[in-house]
């Protein structure tokens, strides 16, 4: 039996968000640069999207690069923003393949016009695609998308599109950047930190988290499978009794 049996398909996570974390290390590990575990990192990219489609996972959003990683020499972030680009053109096919639509989160502006360009270009050519939605996390910041919701809210009270009174859960959750997908159930991140970085802070609100030693790189199918069949465990009370629940 394989692993990826253990997984009870009607119970699959709606949405799985991963911080996908360790290339650095996981190259430093084999004496070479940063840059080559950054290259070894896109590969674990398509196992996990490739296993999540398959599966039947609908949303999949992967933290790629954060508001924060700007601060990084210049020059791993042009490696960054290169191998993004490579990406972004060898990955095409995988996503038609497999029907997966891709979408991006984050201060897009600020992404270099090359980088910006490859992305709105595979984004139109996978609008159709409907199997899963794969949104990556580029140039993104949960406080830079909470910030920008609060002004994009404030602007609709002041020209009286909305009154205060009807600002809820449901109006901020338009106004966000994932406005387009459910909450997330389950939060991975690789390589041992047990931090959020930044990443989904509101929509994470009652997400499972999962946190593994495995460094990116090194993330497979299975790892994925892993990550879920431990999901499944969980009982997820929403602030119930268990007794409720059952
Ligand atoms: C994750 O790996 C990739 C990005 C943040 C862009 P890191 O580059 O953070 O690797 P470590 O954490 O230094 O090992
Ligand atoms: C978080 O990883 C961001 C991404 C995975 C894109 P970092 O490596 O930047 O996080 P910190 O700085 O160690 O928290
Ligand atoms: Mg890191």
């Amino acid at each position: 039996m394989e692993l990826k049996d253990n997984i009870r398909l009607e119970a699959l996570p709606k949405h799985i968000a991963i911080i996908m974390d360790g290339n650095g290390r996981w190259a430093k590990q084999k004496g070479m640069i940063r840059a080559f575990g950054h290259e070894n990192g896109t590969k674990a990219v398509r196992q996990v999207v490739e296993a999540s489609a398959e599966l039947g996972i609908n949303n999949l959003t992967l933290y790629a690069f954060s508001t924060e990683n700007w601060n990084r020499p210049k020059l791993e972030v042009k490696t960054l923003m290169k191998l993004l680009i490579s990406s972004l053109r060898k990955e095409i096919k995988t996503l038609q393949d497999n029907n997966i639509q891709l979408s991006a989160i984050g201060n897009l502006n600020l992404l270099p016009e090359k980088v910006h360009k490859e992305l709105t270009e595979v984004i139109q050519a996978t609008s159709k695609n409907s199997r899963m939605t794969l949104t990556l996390a580029l140039s993104y910041g949960s406080r830079e998308e909470l910030i920008s919701t609060v002004k994009e809210i404030s602007n609709k009270v002041k020209n009286n599109i909305i009154p205060i009174e009807t600002i809820d859960e449901s109006i901020i959750n338009k106004h966000l950047y994932t406005q387009n997908l459910p909450d997330v159930d389950l939060l991975i991140r690789t390589s041992g930190e047990q931090r959020i970085s930044n990443f989904l802070l509101w929509q994470i609100a009652y997400a499972e988290l999962y946190f593994t030693h495995t460094l990116w790189p090194d993330f497979t199918k299975d790892e994925l499978y892993k990550a879920i069949i431990e999901y499944q465990k969980r009982e997820r009370r929403f602030g119930k009794t268990s007794e409720q629940l059952s």
